[in-house]
């Protein structure tokens, strides 16, 4: 199997008794379809290094073949944020297995950063892999551990935050438009 492949499996082994992702796993693309990829490595990917095991391990050790993006620019949360924070896609519209209907990656997020409250469209699901990191949902801020799933419905408001140790979760996103760039509100 592919690394792309791979991956998908990872995330579809990681979340298959979530109830949250179950809608997402029905959607799931089937066959051995890839789009090409061009591999990016960006500033945030130092924080790679040290993860290791487990799907997180996976991801670290090939990040370098890794196409790595940001959906935000430098006037959106400043230079410093884009310093922190990647994501890299494995299904969607974007990664190397194509989905219409449901996208699914990594985001990265280096120590001591804040992706302020934003919202869109799409319907979430995050599994964090590795690092102790802050996560609001509406109001209410929490501290959630490895391998604690976060849902969020569509539109609904939230954030991160992180501290000493960096971030690394998968995503599942369904619904509304896959490329759709956040709605900022923090
Ligand atoms: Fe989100």
């Amino acid at each position: 199997m592919d690394l792309a492949g791979r991956l998908a499996a990872g995330i579809r082994a990681a979340v298959e008794r979530v109830p949250e992702a179950a809608a997402f796993l029905a959607d799931w693309p089937v066959g051995g379809v890839r789009r090409a990829q061009v591999p990016v490595a960006l500033p945030v990917c130092r924080w790679l290094a040290g993860m290791a095991g487990g799907l997180a391990g996976m991801v670290a050790a090939h990040a370098g073949a890794l196409e790595w993006r940001q959906t935000y620019g430098g006037a959106d949360f400043g230079p410093a944020f884009l310093e922190r924070y990647g994501w890299t896609e494995v299904v969607g519209l974007r990664g190397p297995i194509p989905s219409e209907r449901v996208a699914a990656g990594f985001l990265l997020l280096g120590p001591d950063v804040t992706y302020p409250a934003h919202a869109h469209e799409a319907e979430e699901v995050y599994l964090p892999l590795s690092g102790l990191a802050w996560w609001q949902k509406g109001e209410a801020w929490r501290q959630v551990a490895p391998l604690t799933p976060i849902h969020h419905p569509g539109w609904v408001p939230h954030a991160m935050r992180t501290e000493a140790e960096p971030l690394l979760a998968l995503y599942l996103w369904r619904g509304g438009d896959l490329a759709a760039k956040s709605v900022i509100l923090g």
